[in-house]
C-alpha cells in the first residue's frame, strides 16, 4: 500500500501541535488523563499493541474550543503510569481539514490501524467520511492514499455520519458508523469488506425505535462479553431535560442490521459529565475496560473562561462485567495499586486532599454526605431508593437523581480537583460529575449511623 509521503503542510501542523507538548504543563488532574493543553473530549482507538496500551483522544492543543481537532495520544505499559506522546493525527488533508474526529483502532499484521472520521466544512454544511491511518511503531501514523474509504449514502442517512468502530469477524472486517436517518432517528450503519483498505459494502442498519430516543447515535462500540453481544452508543437529541438530551448507553440485544429497531439504551453512568465512552480489551487480564469522556457537550465549554491549562479529561478505566443483562462497571484493579499504603479514618471537619479516594462501608439506610471547600459543595442524600446528587460550584448549581437503587451499602468516591467519580455498591451504578472545589483540601460532614466506616486514601499520580 502506497502511503502519502509527509507533505510540507502535514509536517507543519503536526509539528506545531507537537511543540505544545514541550511546555510540559503540570497536569490539572492527578489520576485522570488530561491533555497537556487546550480542549479535549472523546477517548478514541483504545487498544493494546506491541506491549503498550494506547489511548487516543480528541484534542485541540491550541485553544479551548473544537475548532481544530487532532488525535492526542497517551501510552502506558501497565495501565497505571501514562505518558502523552506525539500527536497521532492532525487535520491536514482536504478530506479532514476541519477535524480528525472520533474513531477506533485495530491491529492487522503487526500494524496499528486507526479508523477515524474525516470532517470537512462545505458551504453551509459539512461532509463526514471514514478514513484510515497506519503505523508500525504505534507512534508515527501515515494516512493512506485512497482515503476516504467510505462516503455517506445520503439516501439512507443525513450528513451526520461519523465515529467508525472497526472489528473483525468470520474473515471479514466490519465498520459500524454512527448516523441519523432521513426521518431524524439515531441509527448505526454496518459496512463490511475483505480488505481494510477498500471494497467496503453497506450491509444494513439498526435505528432507534422512536425519534424521542435521539436523532443521532455517536461513538458506537461493539464487543462480546461472556456470550452476549453489546453495543455502546452515545445518542444525542433525546427528548429529555437531562444532560441537554445527550447520554451514553448500552444495548444488549440480538441486533438485526436489516432495519432492526433499538430500544432506549441503558445508562452507563448517572452523572452529568460522562459521554462518548469506548472500551479497551486488555489481553493480559482477559478483561474489558471502559473509559469515557469526563465531560459533556454544552457543559465543558463553561470552563473555558477560567483559564485552566487544559479542559477535558477521561474517566478512570472501569472494568466491565455482565450480570443478567446488566453491565457492572467498577474501577479497574490497577487503580488499587495507586493507593499509597496507609489510609486515614474519615472524620467530620478534618481536612483531606482534594485529590484522593474515599470509601464508605457498612452503610445501612438513608443518609446524607456533604463534601465541601470554601468555594464548592458536593452533596449526596439517599432516601426512598433515590440518590440525590447536588453540586454547587462557581460554574452552577445542579441536581441529578440516581433512581432504581434498592439500597446503598458501599461507596467508592474518587475526587481529583474538579472531578468526582462515585462508584455505588462496587459498580452497580456510577455517577461522574465535575465539581470545582478550587482548593487543595476539602472537609466532610455526614449524617448517618456511627457504624459506617469511612477511609481516605492518598493516591499516586498516573503521570510519568
Ligand atoms: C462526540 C463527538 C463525536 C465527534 C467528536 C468531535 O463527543 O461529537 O461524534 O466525532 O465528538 O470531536
Amino acid at each position: 500500500m502506497e502511503i502519502i509521503e509527509s507533505k510540507k503542510i502535514f509536517m507543519k501542523l503536526i509539528d506545531k501541535a507537537n511543540e505544545t507538548l514541550k511546555s510540559n504543563n503540570i497536569p490539572r488532574y492527578k489520576f485522570h488523563l488530561t491533555a497537556n493543553s487546550g480542549w479535549s473530549n472523546d477517548p478514541n482507538g483504545l487498544i493494546y499493541f506491541k506491549n503498550h496500551y494506547h489511548v487516543f483522544f480528541q484534542n485541540n492543543p491550541f485553544a479551548q474550543n473544537t475548532s481544530q481537532i487532532f488525535w492526542g495520544h497517551f501510552v502506558s505499559t501497565d495501565l497505571i503510569k501514562w505518558k502523552q506522546v506525539k500527536f497521532a493525527l492532525a487535520p491536514n488533508q482536504e478530506y479532514d481539514a476541519d477535524g480528525c474526529f472520533s474513531g477506533s483502532a485495530i491491529v492487522i499484521k503487526n500494524k496499528l490501524i486507526l479508523v477515524y472520521t474525516g470532517h470537512k466544512k462545505i458551504a453551509d454544511s459539512y461532509l463526514e467520511t471514514v478514513c484510515l491511518a497506519e503505523s508500525e511503531d504505534g507512534i508515527q501514523f501515515k494516512k493512506i492514499t485512497n482515503n476516504p474509504i467510505i462516503l455517506p449514502n445520503f439516501e439512507n442517512n443525513t450528513k451526520r455520519f461519523r465515529d467508525p468502530k472497526i472489528f473483525s469477524q468470520s474473515g471479514f472486517y466490519y465498520i459500524l458508523i454512527g448516523g441519523e436517518s432521513r426521518k431524524k432517528k439515531g441509527q448505526l450503519l454496518l459496512y463490511r469488506s475483505k480488505s481494510i483498505y477498500q471494497g467496503w459494502e453497506y450491509i444494513g442498519k439498526v435505528e432507534n425505535k422512536s425519534s424521542d430516543f435521539g436523532n443521532m447515535i455517536e461513538c458506537p462500540d461493539y464487543f462480546d462479553i461472556a456470550d452476549r453481544t453489546v453495543i455502546i452508543g452515545s445518542p444525542k437529541g433525546i427528548k429529555t431535560s437531562e444532560k441537554h438530551g445527550f447520554d451514553a448507553c448500552y444495548y444488549i440485544e440480538k441486533f438485526n442490521f436489516n432495519n432492526g429497531q433499538l430500544p432506549l439504551g441503558k445508562k452507563l453512568d448517572y452523572g452529568r459529565d460522562f459521554y462518548a465512552p469506548q472500551t479497551l480489551y486488555n489481553p493480559l487480564n482477559n478483561e474489558r475496560l471502559l473509559i469515557g469522556w469526563f465531560g459533556l457537550p454544552g457543559e465543558q465549554e463553561k470552563e473555558s473562561e477560567y483559564h485552566f491549562n487544559s479542559i477535558g479529561a477521561l474517566t478512570i478505566p472501569r472494568k466491565i462485567s455482565e450480570r443478567d443483562g446488566i453491565l457492572i462497571t467498577e474501577p479497574a484493579s490497577e487503580y488499587l495499586k495507586l493507593r499509597r499504603g496507609h489510609n486515614k479514618k474519615v472524620e467530620k471537619n478534618k481536612q483531606y486532599s482534594v485529590q484522593s479516594e474515599f470509601t464508605f462501608s457498612n452503610i445501612t439506610n438513608s443518609f446524607s454526605l456533604r463534601i465541601f471547600s470554601k468555594k464548592a459543595e458536593y452533596f449526596l442524600k439517599f432516601e426512598n431508593n433515590v440518590l440525590i446528587v447536588r453540586i454547587t460550584d462557581m460554574i452552577e448549581e445542579r441536581v441529578d437523581k440516581v433512581v432504581g437503587l434498592k439500597q446503598i451499602n458501599f461507596l467508592d468516591l474518587f475526587i481529583d480537583n474538579g472531578l468526582t467519580e462515585l462508584f455505588i455498591n462496587k459498580g452497580e451504578k456510577v455517577v461522574s460529575n465535575k465539581c470545582e472545589f478550587m482548593s487543595k483540601t476539602i472537609k466532610i460532614d455526614t449524617d448517618w449511623s456511627d457504624k459506617v466506616i469511612g477511609l481516605n486514601y492518598s493516591l499516586k499520580s498516573i503521570y510519568e
